[in-house]
């Protein structure tokens, strides 16, 4: 069984990170599930799902409810003493999605002020998988410098922008494309749209 961390940060587009763990628990992959303060606000106002709880474990709970799984475990931003704070806990790398411009300046930074930053600079200095899906209309230089910096250390910078090639008959279909996207970018095997043939 693989592992893979999932930071859901507070940016738009809270429901690409929720598709993205169904897809991960689906293929029987471990997913360690960060959610940032903002992003437990953002997931409830886009997509209605109340997943914020008042302890890590009461979380946790809502979670593998919401999920159907037990594969799946939640730590709070705030616990630095999560496995994933360390680079001795090993895991198959880890996917911002979507990912502020706060927490792309974060990690872009080093800055290790929360647990999501933290994880996503043990899995950079571990030489592990990063994938971040950043999220802001439009990017300002600012934003665009934090992305070419990671993309020249090896991090994948996939924005969740859609395609029509595939044909999508509904918001599904645009959602699917992003995420099957981002999982190829991963190399996990997918589904999730129609590929160009
Ligand atoms: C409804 C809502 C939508 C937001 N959308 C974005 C966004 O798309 N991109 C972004 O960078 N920040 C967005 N923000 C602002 C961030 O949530 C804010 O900068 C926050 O400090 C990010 O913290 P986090 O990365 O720790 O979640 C949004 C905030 C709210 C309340």
């Amino acid at each position: 069984m693989k592992s893979y961390i999932v930071a859901i940060s507070g940016a738009s587009g809270a429901i690409f990170g929720l598709r993205l763990v169904e897809a991960l628990l689906k293929t029987e992959n471990m997913v360690y599930l960060l959610v940032s303060e903002t992003a437990f606000f953002i997931i409830k106002t886009e997509t209605g799902v109340d997943i914020a709880g008042n302890t890590e474990s009461s979380v946790n709970k809502k979670i593998r409810k919401h999920f159907s799984s037990d594969h799946i475990q939640y730590f709070a931003e705030s616990n630095l003493t999560a496995p994933v704070a360390s680079g001795s806990f090993v895991t198959d790398g880890m996917f911002v999605v979507p990912c502020s411009m706060k927490t792309l300046s974060g990690i872009a930074n080093g800055y290790a002020n929360n647990l999501i930053e933290r994880a996503a600079d043990v899995v950079l200095k571990e030489g592990r998988m990063l994938v971040l899906s950043p999220r802001e209309m439009p990017f300002s230089a600012i934003h665009l410098e934090h992305m070419l910096k990671l993309a020249r250390l090896g991090v994948k910078i996939a924005p969740p922008v859609p395609a029509f090639y595939h044909k999508p008959k509904d918001i599904n279909g645009i959602i699917d494309f992003v995420v099957g996207k981002l999982l190829d970018v991963a190399g996990v095997n997918n589904n999730l749209f129609k590929r160009w043939k």
